[in-house]
């Protein structure tokens, strides 16, 4: 087994399923926003990322990509139903998101999370050299610091949860709340997207634990010592800015104004077909707004991308169900041949489609109910570089918390998303620009390498790492 200095561990690998299947595997990003972000540092550093390819079986032997070693974990059927579908997607998912949908609790599902963990925790160990850092990410993989942590106790180790984590009125409703905890503890340094985050967590360690704990630090009863904060993640601006100002990109996106008729406004939202996004909430305002006459369909287009996402879930079959209904009843009710009033994308897009469409936005709607940070707010300003555009957002997503200059909204306020929507569509050019200078500022400042050299400065990884991202 070679042996990396740096590994990251996390649910997915970096790459396709499809691209991984046939065996041919090269670079393919796959949606959702913990891949994206971290894309930057493997192409820096010598690094083993472990993950799982996405399909049950037996995990495939994978080439490296550039300097990136991939290290798939296998997953079998029973393990893919009960810990990917199961805890993390059916319990923890929901409960972590202010529980928008009933978090399901099934003892069994627990017990193939921990195995799961403890693969993960295996394939750390083996690919750790001595000494090495062990980047452990996100929710599906929360007892991996305190797995690992008792097989190599010479392991610099980071966790970062990439989505929110609740007050604790909400985390002490999980039957194993105190090894879920445990868990995370196992790690140096525990990372989170917003302060009050952290705040929960220490909190809970306090009251579940009987740790000492501040917001900063967490002290366990056998001296190991848990430094915590906020680290809210980012994306590489100057990549996507650069990619928006292509020629080509510039061609698509007349192209696809063109194709939706040349409207005077274009009001875009990209999501994944998830709950927490709500799309559902949003569909009700845009066609509230056109039945009391605020838009009209030919002047004020609708595009609603929202690629779909663990499908064999029961609520995110319920919600497409509903979903599509609503975009049917909406199209059927206000569209006329040839003009629907909500053009619905139910796929995934490349990274220049995606630019193109950002490009088109006149307004991004971003309005879900719960999000950790929201990366789509972020590549929307990334693109705008002409400094038009209105970024109507909403205050429960992390990205909130950075971007003030958004006409921020309470999703579950019908009518304030309305009035949101409505003063976005008429605000002064002026007066969106301003927004926008300011937020793509922030931005500049606080980006992916930001992000990186924060957190593993944080983590204390040494000159190496951080000397890397400096390049
Ligand atoms: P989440 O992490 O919950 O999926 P984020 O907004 O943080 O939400 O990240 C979503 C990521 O997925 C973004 O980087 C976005 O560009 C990408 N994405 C969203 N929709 C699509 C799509 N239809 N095709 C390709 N990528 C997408
Ligand atoms: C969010 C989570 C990630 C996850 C992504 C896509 O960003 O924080 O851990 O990978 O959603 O979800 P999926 O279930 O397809 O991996």
């Amino acid at each position: 087994m070679r042996q990396s200095s740096l590994v990251v561990v996390a649910m997915r690998l970096p790459i396709d399923d499809d691209v991984a299947r046939d065996g041919a595997c090269e670079w393919r990003r796959s949606p959702g926003g913990l891949v994206n972000a971290l894309h930057p540092i493997l192409q820096h550093t010598p690094t083993t990322w472990i993950g799982w390819t996405g399909s049950t079986g037996p995990a495939p032997q994978l080439p490296d990509l550039d300097s990136v070693r991939l290290h798939a974990v296998p997953l079998s059927e029973e393990e893919f139903a009960e810990h990917y579908e199961g805890f993390a997607n059916s319990t923890l998912w929901p409960l972590y998101h202010d529980a928008v949908e009933q978090p399901v609790y099934h003892r069994k599902w627990f017990q193939t999370y921990r195995q799961v963990n403890e693969r993960f925790a295996e394939a750390a160990d083996a690919c750790a050299e001595p000494g090495a850092t062990v980047w452990v990410q996100d929710y599906h993989l929360q007892l991996v610091p305190g797995l690992l942590r008792e097989r190599r106790p010479d392991l610099r180790i980071g966790f970062f949860m990439h989505v929110p984590f609740p007050p604790p009125e909400l985390f002490v409703q999980l039957p194993r709340r105190a090894e879920l905890l445990a868990g995370m503890l196992g790690a140096d340094l525990v990372g989170f997207q917003r302060e009050q985050a952290a705040h929960n967590f220490a909190q809970l360690a306090t009251k579940v634990l009987g740790a000492r704990a501040t917001d900063r630090r967490i002290e366990l009863a056998d001296g190991h010592l848990v430094r915590i904060g906020a680290f809210p993640v980012s994306i590489d601006m100057a990549e996507l800015a650069a990619l928006a100002q292509r020629p080509e990109v510039a061609a698509r996106a007349t192209q696809i104004r063109h194709d939706l008729g040349d409207p005077r406004r274009v009001i875009l939202a990209v999501d994944r077909l998830d709950y927490t996004k709500g799309i559902e909430q949003r569909l009700k305002a845009y066609s509230e707004l056109i039945a009391g006459g605020h838009v009209k369909v030919h002047d004020t287009v609708m595009v609603q991308v929202a690629v779909p996402s663990r499908e064999r879930v029961a609520q995110y079959r319920i919600l497409r169900d509903r979903v599509e209904r609503e975009v049917g009843r909406i199209n059927g009710e206000f569209s006329r041949v040839g003009e629907p009033a909500v053009h619905y994308l139910n796929r995934p897009f490349d990274r220049a489609e995606l630019a193109a469409l950002y490009r088109v936005a006149d307004i991004m709607a971003v309005t879900p109910l719960r999000d950790g940070m929201n990366l789509v707010a972020k590549e929307y300003v990334a693109t705008r570089f002409d400094h038009t555009g209105a970024l109507v957002l909403s205050e429960f997503a992390g990205a909130a918390a950075e971007f003030d200059r958004a006409y921020l909204v309470n999703p579950h306020d019908l009518d304030g998303l309305k009035g949101a929507l409505i003063r976005a569509i008429e605000a002064d050019p002026a007066d969106v620009a301003e927004r926008m200078r300011a937020m793509r500022a922030h931005l500049a400042e606080h980006d992916i390498h930001a992000w990186l050299h924060r957190y593993l400065t944080a983590l204390d990884t040494g000159e190496t790492l951080v000397a890397h991202l400096k390049r």
